[in-house]
């Protein structure tokens, strides 16, 4: 077959289309059938577990949408080079500064800590004799983690996650551009009050995670060092909030595999994995081209997206067995929720221990949790994730 032909057969993914907003994996599963590429509106989806993960390898940035200067002059500049745009030495380099800020050993130290904090969300909620699940647990809980990392006052933490959430909506193309205002206030807005922080804690470094950043980039300027804080801030607190959520609704839909970790509370770190490939808030893990260069064998030209269909690489049947079945105890679980390669999460640690203290926690202290009311959920380009999750949920401690 000649390469305009071999590319003509390429089928089409439109990911717009109210059937793919209805059923994703049941569009992505068809379009598997007939080979693990398709083209869309920015250049190729990846459906296959190896072969995205071989794209995904590729010395290459990630694609995040650019917001023009005639839009906001002040956003343009602020989202010219995020972390996420980088390749090469520069990323090699930033990357090396987050991983020894965000480093395993560090982070578990702050165990305890981490514990403690759900913990007293817990309380809350046994005492109410349930509530909101997404309110009063999974949507604060990382932002208490993250906040004395950074050395963010207690009473401030509230204002500073809106702002980190509403700024954070920056990357999300399909965000209609009346919203970019609102974006751009909660930007300026977080960027002076970490500006200020960080005068603070330069003239007090301690053993915090922005003391450790201010230290890794001596030499650079005020305002790389707080992007650089902003970045890994916005990139930690809507996704573990949002993962958690999705995870404690596939437990709350397959009951007897929340009974197996009720049993047996040690199943907790096979739960977040399994919650991360089943349900995973990770829709799309991109790629984009800098350079003609052949990519999954086709021909790709500078600026050319390749977008690895994440959610459905976790369900590749030739990787899992009985892929659409959660499975609290599936080991080994190598999904690419955290992405795969270059940009791989560097949170990665810091989250995974969040998550395995909040399913430790409630496989401990809850006696039963049902599901009462409907479940929201947010758009496919967002994860589909449950935006609420009214439970009632009786504690343990409570039925002793
Ligand atoms: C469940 C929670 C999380 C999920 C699902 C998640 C997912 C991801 C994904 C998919 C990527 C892109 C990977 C790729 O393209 O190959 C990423 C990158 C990143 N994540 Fe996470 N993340 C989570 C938590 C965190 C946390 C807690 C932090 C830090 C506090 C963090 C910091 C970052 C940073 C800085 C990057 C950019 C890395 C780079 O471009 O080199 N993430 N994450």
């Amino acid at each position: 077959m000649s390469e305009q032909a071999a590319a003509d057969s390429i089928p089409n993914l439109d990911w717009r289309g109210a059937e793919y907003e209805a059923d994703p994996l049941g569009v992505l599963r068809d379009i598997a059938t007939i080979g693990d590429i398709a083209k869309t509106e920015l250049g190729y989806a990846i459906l296959g577990r190896d072969l995205g993960r071989m794209v995904a390898r590729e010395d290459l940035p990630i694609s995040v949408g650019h917001i023009p200067p005639a839009i906001s002059p002040y956003l343009a500049e602020r989202t010219k080079t995020p972390l996420l745009t980088r390749h090469g030495p520069e990323h090699v380099q930033l990357r090396s500064i987050l991983t020894r800020a965000l480093r395993a050993q560090m982070i578990e130290t702050l165990r305890p800590a981490i514990r403690a904090t759900f913990d007293g969300l817990l309380d809350k909620v046994i005492v109410a004799g349930g509530g909101d699940l997404v309110r009063d647990l999974f949507n604060p809980y990382p932002a208490l983690v993250l906040a004395p990392l950074l050395g963010i006052p207690h009473a401030d933490i509230d204002m500073v996650a809106d702002w980190v959430t509403t700024s954070a909506g920056w990357t999300n193309i399909l965000n209609p551009v009346e919203r970019l205002p609102r974006i751009e206030a909660a930007w300026r807005s977080l960027e002076a009050y970490m500006l200020a922080l960080l005068v603070e804690r330069r003239a007090n470094l301690g053993g915090d995670i922005f003391s450790e950043l201010i230290r890794q980039m001596a030499g650079a300027d005020d305002l790389e060092v707080v992007g650089i804080a902003m970045e890994m801030t916005r990139a930690g607190l809507d996704t573990t909030r949002r993962q958690l959520a999705s995870t404690m609704h596939a437990l709350l839909e397959n009951p007897a595999e929340w009974q197996r970790l009720a049993d047996d509370p040690s199943l907790a770190s096979t739960v977040v994995e399994e919650g991360m490939r089943y349900a995973s808030i990770t829709h799309t893990v991109t790629r984009q081209a800098i350079a003609e260069k052949e990519i999954a064998g086709v021909a790709a030209e500078p600026g050319t997206v390749f977008t690895v269909m994440a959610a459905i690489a976790n369900r590749d049947p030739s990787v899992y067995d009985a892929p659409d079945r959660f499975d609290a105890a599936r080991s080994p679980c190598p999904h690419m929720t955290f992405g795969f390669g270059s940009h791989v999460c560097v949170g990665a640690p810091l989250a995974r221990m969040e998550m395995v203290e909040a399913f430790t926690a409630l496989a401990e202290r809850v006696q039963s949790v049902t599901l009462c009311g409907e479940v929201l959920r947010s758009p496919v380009s967002l994860g589909r994730v449950p935006t609420t999750l009214r439970v009632v949920l009786i504690g343990r401690d409570a039925s002793a």
